[in-house]
């Protein structure tokens, strides 16, 4: 009998929602004497791998840090070639996509973006809204302090102090203003490139995460070392501030 092609581990134990801050692509290229952008497109090939993975494997959600609100800094072309390589994506990856049942979503203040890339971004939103899949959300033009003061404007001055007569605490109700509302907090965080830090994605979102930290640059990071993060995850004890482990 003909095996699959790429057989899928059973795990112990997945992560609802998993969040990706997808760095080093920069020194991927730098490494081979290529120009940044060159690391921007294998990045691409990542992402595709990462996506597929996570969506045969059935996690629910997978939340990608594409464009910080602190990335407009960098020069202006390297800013132009980043949007033009994620509407083509978006115009390229939407039917696959559509087929596959994920659901595109984004984070962050949207309308901010280049036209095109707003167009197409919100186009795949729509045309994949009904599918009921992985979720597949994209942080764009996204910073969680703004994030955080956006839903502070927004909350009720006089907040329950508690547990409100629908059952919602006002954590709930917080997270309900937020771009993330309706998805379960983050379980797990994945961050390439060796660097060990949050750079100010979903802060709110991650206060129990799971943190996941390699020296691999996000164009080398693929679906074998999506696995391995996975395999690290599956064998963490996750306690919520409780003695005891808990599932999730
Ligand atoms: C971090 O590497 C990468 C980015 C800021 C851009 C991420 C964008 C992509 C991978 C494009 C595709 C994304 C999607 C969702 C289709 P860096 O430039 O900060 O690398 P460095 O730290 O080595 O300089």
């Amino acid at each position: 009998m003909a095996l699959p092609a790429n057989p899928l581990p059973k795990f112990d134990r997945l992560p609802k929602h998993v969040a990706v801050i997808m760095d080093g692509n920069g020194r991927w290229a730098r490494k081979r004497g290529l120009p940044r952008i060159a690391g921007h497109k294998v990045g691409i090939e990542s992402v595709r791998e990462v996506i597929r993975a996570a969506r045969e494997l059935g996690i629910g959600h997978l939340t990608l840090y594409a464009f910080s609100t602190e990335n407009w800094s960098r020069p202006k072309s390297e800013v132009g070639f980043i949007m033009r390589l994620l509407t083509l994506y978006l115009k390229r990856e939407r039917s696959e996509l559509h087929e596959k049942g994920v659901r595109v979503a984004s984070i962050g203040r949207i309308e901010g973006l280049p036209a095109a890339l707003f167009k197409e971004l919100k186009a795949c939103m729509e045309f994949t809204a009904g599918n009921r899949g992985m979720v597949l959300t994209l942080a764009l033009n996204y910073g969680a302090r703004q994030e955080i003061l956006d839903a502070a404007r927004r909350f009720p001055r006089r907040a329950s102090g508690g547990r409100a007569r629908s059952g919602a605490t006002d954590e709930d109700r917080f997270s309900a203003l937020l771009g993330t509302a309706g998805m379960p907090d983050v379980d797990f965080v994945i961050r390439t490139s060796g660097e060990m830090r949050l750079s100010n994605f979903l802060l709110w979102q991650v206060a129990y995460a799971e943190l996941y930290f390699t020296p691999t640059y996000w164009p080398d990071f693929r679906r074998p070392q999506f696995l391995e993060a996975l395999r690290d995850y599956a064998r963490r004890e996750r306690r919520f501030g409780d003695i005891a482990p808990r599932s999730a």
